[in-house]
């Protein structure tokens, strides 16, 4: 082991803490001292050795040759104690400096144990449930020696054509804000430098889901007034829980690419909300802004570093060009020197220097991996991230004796569980949903067809089947497969129809101009329905679809996205009536693609459209209403709710003080459950257009049939904030409505006036 680096140990004190970047870290400051400008360079560099997932062109090589000549800041794409360990000594006992790596990883929804898709996971509006869920892969990434993820993504996203819809938290800037936090302080923790705790990355920085037409890494071109009121909250407050780094996204903004965007990295992120950790590109992203027209590789390298990029996600653009920036004055060593520090002093948070292998123990992947517990808290996080959209007389929940025909090709398909971006995940051990119904009703007399491929389409799938076979042809005719799903569901009870999106047609480039379920599948539905038997179906999916005729059919619709590793045992839970469902959507359903970007926290306009009629020169559709399918914060319950009883506790609202805002919910349904009470508030007149409405606060309770409680908001005037047209972060007295329902689709109760 290098000496130096036995004299940085020596200089790192015990018990390190999250100090800011302002207040320097001495031994950084002495460890930079001691740096040359190429092994300062060489700390910029986040390579991977191939063992994950390659989304972009390049891949690294030579990555031992280039740890070993101190090439390299961090990998990603490799795991388990043993290989990073090998990796970690290269960089400790072969480079001059002894600086140990950044160890990263996509850990999306889950590590080994998966856990429900992100969306899926926020529909739960369980913020204790989402910090624990993060807990968890947190634990078991860092068991196998990752000391870095690449998570939260909270990127607000309204247009489900856009396939990483699924791993954000919807539509909603004030969830997703919630959201963003609770996964921070579940991965994070309150001390980095515990062996259970891992650096958190807010991604993809920024506006990634306003990608144009809902293709993936499209351009986006926004207002800053939609930017800070509607998408910039989310990483705000990523910001604000203390988030470790930042990964700049593949779009541009304003017309330069995030990845080059000093506005966005330096002067917002850094100056206005005072960043102090460090950011990261996304994978090429800096390499990319050749194609996107800012010049050969030198210039975008020179360009990304200026703008506030400290780590090269795989590109090697840093690597080989940021040297010849600085002799030809393009770039100062100084430049060069801060994006070092900040890769320092992440390592540094997290101990590094003081036990480079302090993530290394081999004995930690079996205890703490896969355990009965983790998959419990998965199975937990799934039920609950189920969505019943539509009832059908009392079909469900479904008696543990029934006779069932459970049809569908995701019925019994262990590939398109655990859904996408789960590369860490491993298919075969998740649970299909067949088997999951016989654990929790052994008793059931279940007979199982598939009746329909996922998709008909050989080219579609061709697509789809990029990590494995998501969409698998049957050998049978597509009619052979619809007769014997018909025989099956002759003999039953009741048909359970599982259908809908095979994991890889949502996710990473998997934009969908058709959101509909494939028509095969749509066959198999009319068919079943045509039986006259009940018909529940289990949407799977990693968006919201255009179901608008499914709808319309006398069928029981639960949304169970994917739902991860124990998919089916959450789902039998559930469908037998063991966890009544609680989820509600947390992005807006729409009736066909046309009606989108759609969200329900619109502006009225100069001409708001009349309901329910058409009327010329208003601002409606001739074909479609202005209302989605289904609304945000939709959710049924096998038991029902009533509102009643709701008020403000005063008529005014002074500035400093606040207001109490509440609703008497009562259970009046058979069963026991959970709902999701969501108070929402309109601004009436401002300086900008406000929205017609906007969730302010939300509180999921539990209440047994026929009990009641009363649910109470206090709102500030900080809670009414918005920003104005000098982007000043403001109130402005006057009027505000608001109404507390279990849905965004609910009419105003009351209002209170803003006095100053
Ligand atoms: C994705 C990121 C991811 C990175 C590394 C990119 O293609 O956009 O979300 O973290 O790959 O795997």
């Amino acid at each position: 082991m290098r000496k130096i680096y036995l004299s940085v140990i020596l200089l790192v004190c015990m018990g390190t803490s999250l100090l800011k970047a302002q207040e320097q870290i001495p031994e950084v400051e002495e460890l930079l001292k001691k740096m040359s400008l190429e092994e300062k360079i060489g700390q910029l560099n986040l390579l991977t050795p191939g063992g994950g997932v390659a989304t972009g062109a390049v891949v690294s090589k030579n990555v031992e040759d280039k740890i070993k000549a101190g090439n390299v800041g961090g990998l990603f794409g490799v795991s388990g104690p043993e290989k990073i360990r090998m990796a970690q000594e290269y960089a400790v006992n072969d480079t001059r400096l002894g600086i140990p790596l950044l160890i990263g990883s996509d850990v999306i929804h889950g590590y080994k144990t998966t856990f429900p898709i992100p969306l899926g996971t926020a529909s739960s509006w369980d913020m204790e449930l989402i910090k624990e869920s993060a807990k968890v892969a947190a634990k078991e990434a860092t068991a196998d020696g990752i000391n870095w993820n690449f998570s939260p993504m909270v990127d607000i996203a309204r247009d489900p054509r856009w396939g990483r819809i699924a791993e954000g938290a919807g539509e909603d800037p004030y969830l997703g804000s919630q959201i963003a936090k609770a996964m921070i302080q579940g991965y994070q923790g309150e001390d980095l430098t515990k062996p259970e705790t891992m650096l958190a990355t807010v991604k993809h920085f920024a506006l990634y889901g306003a990608s144009e037409a809902g293709r993936d890494y499209n351009t986006v071109d926004m207002s800053r007034l939609r930017m800070f009121n509607e998408y910039f909250p989310p990483y705000k407050a990523a910001i604000d829980a203390g988030v470790a780094s930042v990964m700049s996204s593949f779009n541009d903004v304003d017309g330069i690419p995030a990845s080059g965007n000093k506005w966005l990295l330096t002067d917002l992120l850094r100056d206005r909300w005072n960043f102090d950790g460090f950011v990261v590109s996304d994978y090429t992203s800096v390499n990319e802004m050749i194609a996107h027209g800012l010049g050969d590789l030198q210039a975008v390298s020179a360009l990304a570093l200026k703008a506030g990029l400290d780590m090269d996600m795989v590109g090697e653009g840093f690597l080989t060009t940021l040297g010849k920036s600085v002799k030809e004055g393009k770039v100062s060593e100084a430049e060069i020197t801060i994006a070092a520090r900040r890769i320092l002093e992440a390592k540094y948070k997290l101990g590094l220097f003081e036990d480079p292998y302090r993530y290394l123990d081999n004995e930690r992947p079996e205890k703490d991996i896969l355990s009965k517990e983790n998959r419990k808290l998965a199975r937990k996080a799934a039920s609950r991230s189920f969505v019943l959209l539509k009832k059908h007389k009392n079909t469900l929940p479904l008696a543990k004796n029934s006779k069932i025909a459970l049809v569908g090709p995701l019925a019994n398909n262990k590939n398109n569980m655990l859904g996408t971006w789960a590369p860490t995940g491993d298919p075969s051990l998740s649970i299909p949903i067949l088997e999951g119904m016989k654990n929790v009703a052994p008793n059931a007399k279940i007979k199982y067809a598939k009746g329909a491929n996922i998709s008909n389409d050989t080219s579609f799938a061709k697509k789809v089947n990029v990590f494995g076979e998501r969409i698998s042809i049957d050998d049978r005719s597509p009619e052979a497969l619809l007769k014997e799903a018909i025989e099956v569901a002759k003999t039953s009870d009741v048909i359970v129809a599982v259908v809908g999106e095979a994991t890889e047609m949502s996710g990473e480039a998997a934009s969908r101009t058709n959101i509909q379920i494939p028509d095969s599948q749509k066959k198999l539905i009319k068919e079943m329905v045509k039986t006259g038997k009940p018909v529940v179906l289990l949407l799977m999916s990693g968006r919201p679809l255009d179901i608008s005729e499914e709808m319309g059919l006398p069928v029981s619709i639960l949304q169970i996205w994917h739902p991860g590793v124990e998919a089916g045992n959450a789902v039998a839970d559930v469908i037998f009536g063991d966890y009544n469902p609680s989820g509600k959507l947390t992005a807006t359903w729409p009736r066909n693609v046309g009606q989108i970007p759609i969200y329900y926290s619109v502006k009225t306009t100069g001409r708001p459209a009349p309901t329910p009629a058409f009327a010329k020169f208003k601002s409606n559709y001739l074909d479609a209403p202005n209302s989605p399918l289904i609304p945000f914060g939709h959710g049924l319950s096998y038991t029902s709710f009533e509102y009643s009883d709701i008020k403000a506790s005063q008529d005014t609202l002074q500035v400093d003080s606040s207001i109490e805002i509440s609703a008497k919910v009562t259970n009046t349904g058979d069963y026991d459950g959970e709902e999701v009470v969501q108070l929402y508030i309109h601004d009436k007149v401002r300086s900008v257009t406000p929205p017609v409405k906007e969730l302010k606060g939300f509180k999921k309770i539990s209440l047994k049939k026929g009990e009641t409680q009363t649910v109470t908001f206090t709102i500030t005037p900080e809670d009414l904030k918005f920003y104005n047209s000098q982007l000043e972060h403001v109130y402005e007295s006057g009027e505000f409505e608001f109404f507390i329902d279990g849905t965004s689709d609910s009419d105003f109760d009351g209002s209170f006036e803003l006095v100053e």
